[in-house]
């Protein structure tokens, strides 16, 4: 029998990734694209570790892993680990922590200059022929001087101020658990208090997990404090803004716009009101999708893994359970 360790593969990653698997002498592994529960419980009872993309990983599942060690997420977030079931277990929970803020801190910027400068609007003037409408089209908006607030001021939040003062842009921060000191060092101002500082942004973007206390953070009470020429965007997790209540504070002129890379229910169903609101910008949970990220996370998956086995692996990508 070999003796190698059974490594798998949830969803393809880059082939970065894929060229660190083939190089390991001491690894098997199989790469697992049909999600289906029953398929993937098939496989994981024997595995030693398993990298895992957006699927979810429910506490059933993580039961039938006899041999499973580590749970490398290849990103950030792992509100689709059920955290419980792997503590219980033992298992040792790892993140891809230093590939993707700079390509999601892009991503807001992208979004950020796209709804201010109105982008739909003034390209499709010229493309459809309207070239001479150009005085009468709604005025675009600057981000010079203005304010925005960031919440959220870890990896992503952090590499978003240096962006932002690019921009020569007032930026504000909002996280209870990071100090000033680190806040003032990158040209931020703390603040204490979410729902006040809210009424005086012309900007808002969120960098928090998704979690009991974060859920529904922004909400129609919120919404409708906010400054008119308001531009909030949401690249951390679905279910922080309430979509409802967004779609209905954009129908009533309450913001200016919003930009979702992130949905309560991804895919959002058709029927979701924001899919056809001209306010808004949408990505598909495609932040971190640039080709270097995706080339840096493959890599970085699969070496948390080597390096947990060699017993290497930093500290600081382990999330406490
Ligand atoms: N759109 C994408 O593709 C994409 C990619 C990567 C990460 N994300 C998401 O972006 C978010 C931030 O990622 P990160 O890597 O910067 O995480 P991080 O853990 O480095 O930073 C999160 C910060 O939020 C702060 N925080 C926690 N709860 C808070 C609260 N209630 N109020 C204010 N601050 C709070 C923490 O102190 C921490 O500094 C996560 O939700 C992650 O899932 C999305």
């Amino acid at each position: 029998m070999s003796n190698k360790k059974k490594i798998l593969v949830i969803q393809p990653i880059h082939k970065a990734g894929i060229d660190l698997l083939e190089k390991h002498p001491k690894f098997d592994f199989e790469v697992i694209e049909n999600l289906d529960a029953s398929n993937i419980n098939s496989k994981i009872s024997e595995c030693d570790a398993l990298s895992i993309r957006t699927a979810k990983l429910p506490g059933a599942l993580i039961d039938e892993a006899k041999n499973l060690q580590i749970i490398s997420r290849h990103g950030v977030g792992y509100d689709n680990i059920d955290t419980e079931a792997s503590k219980r277990k033992n298992i040792t929970l790892t993140i891809t922590a230093n590939s993707n803020a700079v390509a999601v801190a892009e991503h807001v910027m992208f979004m950020l200059l796209n709804i201010s400068k109105r982008k739909e609007m003034y390209d499709s003037s010229v493309k459809s022929g309207r070239f001479d409408e150009r005085n009468k089209l709604p005025k675009t908006i600057e981000l010079w001087n203005k304010s925005i607030l960031i919440a959220g001021f870890g990896r992503i939040g952090q590499c978003l101020i240096k962006r932002c003062k690019g921009f020569e842009m007032n930026v504000f921060v909002y996280d209870p658990y990071i100090s000033n000191e680190i806040i003032e060092n990158l040209g931020g101002k703390k603040v204490d208090n979410l729902a006040e500082t809210i009424k005086s942004m012309d900007a808002i973007s969120l960098h928090i997990p998704l979690n009991n206390e974060t859920e529904n953070l922004i909400n129609y009470d919120l919404l409708k404090t906010m400054k008119k020429n308001c531009i909030i965007i949401n690249a951390a997790r679905g279910g922080i803004i309430n979509e409802e209540d967004l779609n209905k504070a954009l129908n009533e002129n309450l913001i200016f716009g919003a930009g979702l890379d992130v949905f309560t229910v991804e895919p959002p169903s058709k029927d979701n009101p924001l899919l056809n609101n001209p306010k808004v910008m949408l990505s598909p949970h495609t932040a971190a999708f640039t080709e270097e990220c995706m080339t840096r996370m493959g890599k970085e998956t699969i070496q948390n893994i080597i390096d947990f086995f060699d017993e290497k692996l930093d500290k600081s990508k382990i999330i406490k359970l």
